[in-house]
Parts: C-alpha cells; sequence; structure tokens
C-alpha cells in the first residue's frame, strides 16, 4: 500500500488547466505548501510538471522537449498508445502522476513512495501536432503477494465516459495473463472504481459466454476455467456471471452451474458495443513480464 502523509488541507486549488482544458478538481492533494494559494495549477501535460501561473507555464514549454510520456512504448493501437514507466527510474513523473490523481480520488492514502510501482499511461496520438496527449494511467506494484493488478486507475475528467477506463482495465487483465496470474484491483474501489468495474467483469463474461456457446457446452465449464481465461479472480468472475443471469444453484450439491442466458447475453453486447468505444487489440501489446 501506498504510504501515508500528512497534507494541507488549507489549500485554495479549484482547477488544473492542461492544455487548453480547465478541469474542475475533486478533492485534494498534497502538493508544496507554496502552491496552497494557488486557485489554478498550470501543468505541462508532457512532463507533468505544476506550475502556479500560465506565464511559468509558457516559459518551461518553451524549454520542454517531451514529447510522450517516458519509459517503453509496449503498446499501439490506431492513435492509442500505452507506456509502461517505472516508478524508480521516473520519479519525478510518477510522482506529479500521483498527485494529478489525488485530485480525483477521495482515498487518505498518499503516494509518495512510487519506487515499487509500474505505471502504464495512456495516450492519444495528436497526428498535427505530433505528440502524445495524456488520457489516463493505472499503477501496478512490480512485486506483491496478494493478486492486486491494479493499485490506482485513473481517466483525466475530460477523457471519461469514453471507454477509455475500460480500455485500461482490459489492459491490466491481459497483462496478468501475460503472467499466468489472475489478478483484481486494490481495495477499496472509489464509487466510480466500483461501477467501472462491475460493468467491466459483465461485458468480459457476456463476450466470453457467446464465445464458449458456440465451441461448448457451457454447463462442462467452471469458474476456474473462466479466470484463466480471464485473468479474472473467481469472485470478480462471480460478479459477471450474476450480473449476465448466467449462474444456476444445484441443489442436490450446493453448487453453482453456469449457464447461456443468450437473451440477457445479447442484450449486454448490444449495449455496450452501440457506445463504439475503442477496444483492446491484444496483439498490438509488446510486453514480457519481469521475472
Ligand atoms: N457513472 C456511471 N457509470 C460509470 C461512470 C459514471 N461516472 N464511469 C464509468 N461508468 C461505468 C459505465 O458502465 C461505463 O459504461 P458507459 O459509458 O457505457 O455507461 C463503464 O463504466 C466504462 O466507462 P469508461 O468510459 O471506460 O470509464 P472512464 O474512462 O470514465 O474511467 C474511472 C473510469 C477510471 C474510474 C474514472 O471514473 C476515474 O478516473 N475516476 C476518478 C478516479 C477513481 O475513482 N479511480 C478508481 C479508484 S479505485 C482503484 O483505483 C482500484
Ligand atoms: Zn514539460
Amino acid at each position: 500500500q501506498y504510504g501515508t502523509d500528512e497534507y494541507n488541507h488549507e489549500s485554495n486549488l479549484k482547477y488544473i488547466q492542461i492544455r487548453n482544458y480547465r478541469i474542475e478538481t475533486w478533492y485534494t492533494a498534497p502538493f508544496p505548501e507554496q502552491f496552497n494559494s494557488v486557485p489554478i495549477l498550470y501543468i505541462c501535460e508532457n512532463c507533468l510538471e505544476y506550475m502556479d501561473s500560465k506565464r511559468v507555464l509558457k516559459g518551461h514549454q518553451a524549454k520542454c522537449r517531451v514529447r510522450a510520456p517516458p519509459g517503453l512504448e509496449i503498446y499501439r493501437e490506431g492513435l492509442n498508445s500505452i507506456f509502461e514507466v517505472d516508478g524508480l527510474r521516473n520519479s519525478s513523473y510518477c510522482r506529479n502522476l500521483c498527485l494529478i490523481a489525488k485530485l480525483f480520488l477521495n482515498s487518505k492514502t498518499l503516494f509518495y513512495d512510487v519506487d515499487p510501482f509500474m505505471f502504464y499511461v495512456l495516450t492519444e496520438y495528436d497526428p498535427a501536432k505530433q505528440k502524445h496527449h495524456f488520457v489516463g494511467y493505472f499503477s501496478k506494484e512490480k512485486v506483491n503477494n496478494n493478486n492486486y493488478n491494479v493499485s490506482c486507475i485513473l481517466t483525466l475528467p475530460i477523457y471519461q465516459r469514453k471507454g477509455y477506463g475500460n480500455l485500461l482495465i482490459d489492459f491490466s487483465y491481459l497483462l496478468s495473463q501475460r503472467e499466468y496470474k489472475s489478478g483484481t484491483p486494490e481495495k477499496p474501489l472509489s464509487d466510480l472504481g466500483a461501477v467501472s468495474y462491475r460493468n467491466y467483469w459483465k461485458v468480459k463474461m457476456a463476450y466470453l459466454l457467446r464465445r464458449l456457446a458456440t465451441t461448448k457446452q457451457p454447463k462442462s465449464i467452471t469458474t476456474i476455467q473462466l479466470c484463466k481465461l480471464t485473468g479474472m479472480i473467481e469472485n470478480d468472475v462471480i460478479v459477471g456471471l450474476e450480473q449476465c443471469q448466467a449462474l444456476l444453484r444445484d441443489f442436490t450439491n450446493g453448487q453453482y452451474l453456469i449457464f447461456y442466458n443468450r437473451p440477457v447475453i445479447e442484450v449486454i453486447i448490444m449495449k455496450w458495443e452501440s457506445k463504439n468505444y475503442t477496444t483492446l487489440n491484444p496483439k498490438s501489446l509488446f510486453w514480457k513480464p519481469v521475472l
């Protein structure tokens, strides 16, 4: 878990400005004390440095040569890329990332020690400007004894409700699968985290059951097999199956049977696809787990 930290709630911060967007903040974050009186923080979206005035930002941008997040680009599909950034090697970037995320997270725990984490940063490429725009990220502990595959996830509010959170979540499970592991997000989830994950588990199970129904007898499948096929832990698989109305209790032995409730599943998939959100292409990930 992240280390806790005392910070000043006296902050006057109301907005962050990134590019031409002025984004209202939701919670406070422990920026250095000299920023307490500042109502708007100006952020360089390339290196994520924060400044107290437009003038200072202008000066910074004249010098800042960063065009993309640091680290390795491990995924690219269309205009979207995901960069793997090591908290140890890029501590300043990652600390800034955590501070920005804190502005949209209600949790009390804070993020100073970024060394034990990897950060997966999602961008949208702007061909006209030839640069990557920061969209969101999630952090993940490099080593942990539990099965957490996401520590903290954020979509910048100007990019929310476009399916990017879902893309990041899907990506986190793809990493788990490549590690031959089952993962789950670190608890407690925020309200928005909970609705996003519940939706993800539901949609994932809907697609999987539909695929399996055309190849196998769905009743012969077990939740453990579904975990292997998705990188999800059993508990989350069950939350997904329940929403697909795909669980039947076998009263002879108290076990659950999984069945394919076609009408329910078709509606879930249809609704989801009507949004036309970007989907993950596993073939576009070039990555091997560090052992
Ligand atoms: N209201 C209702 N449903 C929502 C909402 C919302 N505000 N946000 C997401 N959902 C659900 C919906 O089902 C949505 O599908 P829909 O748009 O078709 O209705 C689905 O999740 C997918 O939404 P995305 O667009 O993929 O999610 P988004 O990019 O907006 O990111 C996230 C979700 C990351 C949780 C974002 O809201 C955020 O950054 N919140 C602030 C930080 C936060 O709370 N992070 C999670 C903390 S828990 C943890 O880190 C493990
Ligand atoms: Zn910069």
